[in-house]
C-alpha cells in the first residue's frame, strides 16, 4: 500500500478566467461519480473553459468512469475509439479519463489509448486544475497514487438548482468479494462535520431545497474522525451528522445513500423517524436472499437481520418505500438459493430493486472462484427476477392511487411541457397537471401537494390541489 500523500498547497491559477475553449463531461456509474463530475465542471469553468454544445466539437473531452461490471467498462472503450480518432485531426482535443476505470487501469489505458493526456482516479477528482496544468506543460499524467481528498474550493456546476448530492464518506472499507469499489475508490475518508454543514448553508443560500447526503458505505460515517462521547459512544456517527445539519434554513429534504444492512443501526432509524426534513426512503441493498450466499459474499450480516431493519423502519414509518440491489448467479449459487431471492423480493414489498447478474471484477476474490455460474443461467435467473421485481413494484406503486402527496417540484416534464415534474418524499418521480402552470403560479422548488389519480410502473401522476 502506497502511503497517503499530504495535502499540496493550493497554486495560485494564474491564468483563471482566461478563455480556454470548451469541455465535455460524460458520466457513467453512481452517484458517487456524478457529484464528482459536477465538480469536476465547476473547476473546468472556473478555469474558463465553456460547457460544449456538443461532444463531438469540444476542445476538451472527460470520460467519468464506471468499473462496477464488466459491461460498464467496456463503455468506455468504445467512446474512447471515437475520440481517440477524432484527435488525429484534431491535435489540440484533450482527452482525459477519470473515475474507477482510470484508477483500475492506470498506465495501461495509456498503452491502450496512447492519445490520451490524462488519467485521473476518483481520489483525484478535486485536483483536476493541477492535473491539467502538467498536461499544458506537454506531459501525459497518470494520477492513481492514494490520496488524501481535499476540499474542493472551487463550486460544482450541478445539474439541478434544486436537489444537490453532498459526499460525505469517500471510499469503502468493506470486503465484499465480488466489489471492485475498495480498490478503485480507497480507504474510508469521513469528512468534517462543519465542512458538511458549510456547503449546506451555501447551498440553501442558492435556493437548493434538497439534499442527498453521499457515501458507498454511508453507515461508516465517522468510522475515521475522532470523538467518543464519556460512556464509549462514537459522537461523529451518520446520526449525529444527520442531527447536525438537519436544521439548515431553507433545506426542506434530506436523504441519504447507500446504506449497508450490516451498520443500519436501530438508533438511525429511529433518527429518521423523529427528524421531520428526513425523507421516508431507504436504498438498502440486501444482495442475496440466501445466508450461505451472503457469507460467501462477505456482507456480514443474514437475512434476518436485514428482515428486522425493515421491520423496525416500517413500524416507525409505515409508509416508508424501500429500495434495493440484488446480484443473481454470484459464483456457487444453486437454484434454491436463487429462489430464496425471489421470495424475498416477493415477501418484502419492494419498492424499487435494482438487479445485476454477477459480474467477474479485477482484483477481487470471487473472480478466481472455481465455481462460476454459465451465461445462460445469468440470463435465466436475471430475466425471472427482473419480472418479479416490475410486478411487485407496480403492486406497491398502487397504494399512491387517490393518495394526496407532498411534492417538490423539480421543473417540467420533458415529454410534456404542460406539466410539472418532482418527487414525493418516498422519491416516487410524480407528474401533475394544473391550470395555474401556465399563468406560472408554481415554480422548481415549491412544495405542492398533489392528488395522485394514475400509476404508472415507476412513476405516478396527478393533479395540483
Ligand atoms: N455500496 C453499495 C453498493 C455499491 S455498487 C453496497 O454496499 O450495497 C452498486 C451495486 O452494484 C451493488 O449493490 C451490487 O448489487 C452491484 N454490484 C457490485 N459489484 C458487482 C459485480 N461484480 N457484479 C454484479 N453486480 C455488482
Ligand atoms: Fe462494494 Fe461492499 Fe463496499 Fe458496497 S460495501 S461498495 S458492495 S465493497
Ligand atoms: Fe461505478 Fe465507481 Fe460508482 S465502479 S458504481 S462509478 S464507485
Amino acid at each position: 500500500m502506497k502511503a497517503i500523500s499530504t495535502p499540496e498547497v493550493e497554486i495560485p491559477p494564474f491564468i483563471r478566467g482566461k478563455e480556454r475553449g470548451s469541455y465535455w463531461i460524460t458520466t457513467f456509474g453512481c452517484q458517487m461519480n456524478k457529484a464528482d463530475s459536477e465538480r469536476m465542471a465547476g473547476i473546468l469553468q472556473s478555469m474558463g473553459y465553456q460547457e460544449a454544445s456538443a461532444e463531438l466539437n469540444a476542445d476538451l473531452v472527460l470520460y467519468n468512469t464506471c468499473s462496477i461490471r464488466d459491461n460498464a467498462e467496456q463503455k468506455v472503450y468504445s467512446y474512447l475509439g471515437r475520440q481517440a480518432q477524432r484527435k488525429h485531426d484534431f491535435p489540440g482535443l484533450k482527452l482525459i479519463v477519470a473515475g474507477c476505470v482510470a484508477q483500475q487501469e492506470g498506465e495501461a489505458l495509456l498503452r491502450r489509448v496512447p492519445e490520451l493526456d490524462l488519467v485521473m482516479g476518483p481520489q483525484h477528482a478535486n485536483r483536476l486544475e493541477t492535473l491539467l496544468n502538467q498536461v499544458d506543460n506537454g506531459q501525459q499524467v497518470v494520477a492513481t497514487d492514494e490520496y488524501l481528498i481535499l476540499e474542493d474550493l472551487t463550486t460544482a456546476k450541478r445539474d439541478s438548482k434544486i436537489c444537490a448530492w453532498v459526499n460525505v464518506i469517500y471510499g469503502c472499507n468493506e470486503r465484499c468479494t465480488y466489489c471492485v469499489v475498495p480498490s478503485v475508490r480507497g480507504k474510508e475518508q469521513s469528512r468534517a462535520p462543519e465542512a458538511i454543514k458549510h456547503e449546506i448553508e451555501g447551498l440553501a443560500a442558492l435556493g437548493y431545497k434538497e439534499i442527498t447526503l453521499l457515501g458507498q458505505n454511508i453507515d461508516a460515517y465517522g468510522r475515521d474522525l475522532p470523538g467518543i462521547s464519556s460512556t464509549g459512544r462514537r459522537t461523529n456517527t451518520l446520526t449525529d451528522l444527520l442531527a447536525f445539519v438537519h436544521d439548515v434554513d431553507g433545506i426542506e429534504r434530506i436523504r441519504f445513500a447507500t446504506s449497508h444492512p450490516r451498520y443500519f443501526t436501530s438508533r438511525l432509524i429511529q433518527a429518521c423517524a423523529d427528524l421531520p426534513k428526513l425523507c421516508e426512503h431507504f436504498h438498502i441493498p440486501f444482495q442475496s436472499g440466501s445466508n450461505e450466499v451472503l457469507k460467501a459474499m462477505g456482507r456480514g450480516y443474514t437475512i434476518e437481520r436485514y428482515k428486522r431493519i425493515l421491520d423496525q423502519i416500517r413500524k416507525l414509518m409505515p409508509d416508508a418505500s424501500i429500495s434495493a440491489d440484488v446480484i443473481v448467479a454470484f459464483p456457487g449459487e444453486s437454484d434454491s438459493q436463487f429462489r430464496e431471492t425471489l421470495s424475498i423480493v416477493e415477501e418484502l414489498g419492494f419498492d424499487q430493486v435494482n438487479t445485476a447478474a454477477y459480474s467477474p471484477r479485477p482484483n477481487t476474490p470471487a473472480a478466481k472462484w472455481p465455481n462460476q455460474l454459465p451465461e445462460l443461467i445469468k440470463v435465466e435467473r436475471l430475466k425471472e427476477l427482473n419480472a418479479l421485481v416490475e410486478k411487485v413494484a407496480k403492486g406497491r406503486n398502487g397504494r399512491y392511487m387517490g393518495r394526496i402527496e407532498e411534492v417538490l417540484i423539480e421543473g417540467f416534464s420533458p415529454k410534456n411541457k404542460n406539466q410539472l415534474m418532482g418527487r414525493t418524499r418516498t422519491n416516487r418521480l410524480t407528474f401533475f397537471q394544473s391550470d395555474g402552470i401556465q399563468a406560472g403560479a408554481y415554480n422548481p422548488g415549491d412544495l405542492v401537494q398533489v392528488q395522485i389519480n394514475k400509476v404508472h410502473s415507476f412513476s405516478v401522476s396527478g393533479i395540483a390541489l
